[in-house]
Parts: structure tokens; sequence; C-alpha cells
């Protein structure tokens, strides 16, 4: 993979600016910085290698070189689009799915933002936000899939157990392929972001659906439900203990395991 290949592979994409580094700290990093100088909709920022990579809640992302899909994507919301910004993570959750599913492998999307494979983390997603006063003038949408073997971090470490596509599929598929369905599916899912038809596609590739679960926002709170879907903002819709519906805007989900 090297800046003239992407361009090559992503030439039909229309995209207003590619940049490609064999090694970066974190390609979120970079976009949110071009973002802030006012990089346009559509410019892409891929990495070899990150050094720095970050996920949720500032924790890291291994990317090695040459193992690993390490990309961010800056989008500058429209009008209509910013009353839509929560639906940003399932955009890109939905892209990757959709992509999968072409391979064969049905995923799963533990919410906020992990995409799960029998189980296992194959990929994660982190949208950041840049503001002016109290407006977003650009997301960043920063994705990390594991491709080869060697991307796949020990599970002490990610505190989950983790798999690639290699791992999955017997083959080490093309990362700039993979790279560009993403892409292609991104821009034409776009526009359906609003619909009713987004969201249950969304809520259908829900991990844990039915399941009990509890999920952690830090320090000792959380709250407890059956997964029973998705709100229209995105938020986690659970059915209390007792009842009474819940809605989680944050936070992580873990299995309730019953003796
Ligand atoms: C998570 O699982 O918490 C999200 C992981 C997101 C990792 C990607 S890799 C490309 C982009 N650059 C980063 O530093 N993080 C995201």
């Amino acid at each position: 993979m090297n800046q003239q290949e992407l361009e090559a592979v992503l030439s039909s994409l229309n995209l207003s600016a590619i940049h490609y580094f064999d090694s970066v700290g974190s390609t979120n990093d970079e976009a949110l910085a071009m973002a802030r100088k006012g990089a346009k909709d559509l410019t892409l920022v891929v990495a070899d290698e990150q050094t720095m990579g970050r996920g949720r809640l500032d924790r890291p992302w291994f990317t090695p070189p040459q193992t690993a899909l390490a990309f961010s994507l800056i989008l500058r919301p429209t009008y209509a689009e910013k009353a839509l910004l929560s639906r940003t993570v399932g955009l890109a959750a939905l892209a990757l799915s959709d992509v999968l599913q072409t391979l064969n492998l049905s995923s799963q999307i533990k919410w906020p933002n992990d995409i799960l494979l029998n189980g296992r983390k194959l990929a994660g997603i982190l949208i950041e936000a840049v503001w002016f006063e109290d407006e977003v003038i650009s997301l960043v949408i920063g994705m990390g899939v594991n491709v080869s073997k060697g991307s796949v971090p020990a599970t002490d470490i990610l505190g989950f157990p983790a798999i690639s596509l290699e791992g999955l599929l017997g083959y080490l598929p093309d990362r700039m392929i993979i790279l560009n369905a993403i892409l292609a599916n991104i821009i034409a899912l776009r526009p359906q972001m609003g619909t009713d038809a987004f969201l249950s596609s969304w809520e259908k590739k829900l991990a844990y659906y039915g399941r009990q679960v509890r999920v952690e926002m830090g320090g000792e709170k959380s709250v407890s439900g059956k997964v029973v879907g998705l709100e229209s903002d995105g938020s986690l819709k659970l059915l209390g203990d007792d009842g009474k519906s819940i809605s989680v805007r944050f936070g992580d989900v873990r299995l309730r395991l019953f003796a």
C-alpha cells in the first residue's frame, strides 16, 4: 500500500484528498488537525502503521505495520446531517457490515462501536468532532480493521477476544479493496441516515439483542436490562428488571451471565 496505489484503487470515489502515511501517530489526530484547518468533505487519511492509535475512552489501538486497515474519513456535515450526528457511528458500522456480508461474514455491532464476528472483535470505530463555537463543523470517522493475523492484539491487552479477516477467511484479503468497498458504502448510505430503514438495519445488526446486559458507564455507575433496540438518536434501549425502558447514551456493554 502506498499513495499511488491508493489513488488508483480509490479513483472512482471522488474523494477530495487522500493522505497516506507509512507510519503515523493516529490517523484520527491527523484528520482532526486537517479538519481544523478546513479540510474538505471526504478527505481521507490512511496509515500502514499507527504508533499512537486510539480507541474509545482513550484506550490504545494497535496497528502494527502491514497488518491492518487504519483510516480516518473527514465529513463536513450538511445542515440536514447536523441533526443526525449521533447516527454517524451506525453509518460506519453498517458500511463495514455490508462489506463483510459480501465476504459471507455475518457481523454484529456491539453497541456502540465494535464490530464482532463470532463474538470476537474484528474492528473498532472512533467518531470525533471538530466544533466551532457551539456547532460541529467536521466529523472524523476513524476505523481500524484487523486484516492479517498479525494485527490481532492479545485478549488480555484488549480485555476482549479479537479476530482478523485472515483468521476468518483463511486467506489474506487486499486492504485497499476492503477500504474502497467500505468508503463506497459510507458514501452510498449517507443520504439514508435519517430514514427509519437505516435505523432498523442498524438495530438488526445489534449484538446481544434480547439478552440481559450490564452497561458500565465509568466508576461505579452501571445500568442493567434486556437489549430491545435503539432510540432514534442511536442510544441503546434497554428494558430494565422493573419493566421500565432505559436509554443509554454511552458505556461499555457486557453480557450478564446468570448462574
Ligand atoms: C475502539 O474500538 O474503541 C475504536 C478503535 C478505533 C481505531 C481507529 S484506527 C484509525 C483511527 N485512528 C485512531 O487513532 N483510531 C481510529
